[in-house]
C-alpha cells in the first residue's frame, strides 16, 4: 500500500488582481485557509507573485504561477520562462484548458512546458478534460487519455513522480459555467487517469500521483468531490478569489485529510 496522497487545494486566479491589491487578498485568504492538513497553493497572475509571495510568507500558503514558457531563455517576446519564476514560485499550472483556447497549446507543447517545470524544481498541475461535445459523443475518456499519452508519453516518470506532478481533471463545460461535474463521473475519470499513467511509465506508482477536479468548484459542492478516494482535492477557479469560500473549501478539505490519514492508520483498504 502506498502513503496517503496529500490532500491539495488550489485557487487559480487567472486575470485577476493586480500588484496594487494582489497582496492583501492573499493576506485575506490565508488567514482563512489555516488548515495545516492541506497542501494549499495560491496562483496569481505573473505581474503579481511577488506581491503575493511577500503576503504568503510564513503561512504555509504556497505561491503558484499560471504557466511558463517551453524554453529556459531566448527571443520569446513577452513571455517568462521557467528559470525566471523559481524565486517567486513554487508551483505551476500547465496546459489550463483557456491556454490550450486562447494560445494554441498543444499536448506537445505542454509537455516541453513540464519538462522546463520540473528542470527548476516547479511542482506541476497538468490540466486535462474535455470539450462538452466529446463528452456528448462518449469520447471523454479517449480525449483525456490522448491529452496525458501526448504531454507525458517519453517523459521520465520517475523524475515526474519526483517532482510531485500534480493532475487537474478540468471538464471544460464545467469551467466557469456554475456546472461542475458530477463527484462520481470526476472519480471515474481519475481511475482513467491512474490507469493512462500506469501503462506510460508509472506502473504502481500511478497510485502516488494526486488528482484535482476543477470545474465551478465551491464551498457548497467540494464536499461532494472529496467524498470520493480517488479525488484529492480541487483546483478552484472563480471561487479562489473569495475568501468565504476558500475558507469553506480548505476547511472541508482538513476534515477529508484527517479521515483518510486516520483510515490509513487503522490500515484500512488504500482509497478508503
Ligand atoms: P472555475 O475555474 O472554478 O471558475 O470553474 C476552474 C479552473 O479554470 O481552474
Amino acid at each position: 500500500m502506498t502513503a496517503a496522497r496529500p490532500v491539495i487545494i488550489a485557487g487559480n486566479w487567472k486575470m485577476h488582481t493586480t500588484p496594487a491589491d494582489a497582496g492583501e487578498l492573499a493576506t485575506t485568504i490565508a488567514r482563512r485557509v489555516g488548515e495545516v492538513d492541506v497542501v494549499r497553493v495560491i496562483c496569481p497572475p505573473f505581474v503579481c507573485l511577488a506581491a503575493v509571495g511577500d503576503a504568503l510568507a510564513g503561512t504555509g500558503v504556497a505561491v503558484g504561477a499560471q504557466n511558463v514558457h517551453h524554453e529556459l531563455a531566448g527571443a520569446y517576446t513577452g513571455e517568462v520562462s521557467a528559470p525566471m519564476l523559481v524565486s517567486l514560485a513554487s508551483w505551476v499550472i500547465l496546459g489550463h484548458s483557456e491556454r490550450r483556447r486562447d494560445a494554441g497549446e498543444t499536448d506537445e507543447l505542454i509537455g516541453r512546458k513540464l519538462g522546463r517545470a520540473i528542470e527548476v524544481g516547479l511542482r506541476p498541475i497538468l490540466c486535462v478534460g474535455e470539450q462538452l461535445a466529446e463528452r456528448d459523443a462518449g469520447q471523454a475518456p479517449n480525449v483525456v487519455q490522448a491529452q496525458l499519452h501526448g504531454a507525458l508519453e517519453g517523459r521520465d516518470a520517475g523524475a515526474l513522480l519526483d517532482a510531485g506532478l500534480v493532475i487537474a481533471y478540468e471538464p471544460v463545460w464545467a469551467i466557469g459555467t456554475g456546472r461542475n461535474a458530477q463527484g462520481s463521473d470526476a472519480a471515474g475519470m481519475a481511475d482513467t487517469i491512474r490507469t493512462v499513467l500506469a501503462s506510460i511509465g508509472f506502473g504502481e506508482r500511478s497510485e502516488e500521483v494526486p488528482i484535482l477536479y476543477g470545474g465551478s468548484v465551491t464551498a457548497a459542492n467540494i464536499p461532494e468531490f472529496l467524498a470520493e478516494p480517488s479525488i484529492d482535492g480541487a483546483l478552484v477557479g472563480g471561487a479562489s478569489l473569495k475568501p468565504d469560500e476558500m475558507a469553506g473549501i480548505v476547511g472541508r478539505a482538513g476534515v477529508t485529510a484527517r479521515a483518510r490519514r486516520q483510515a490509513g492508520a487503522l490500515g484500512a483498504p488504500s482509497g478508503s
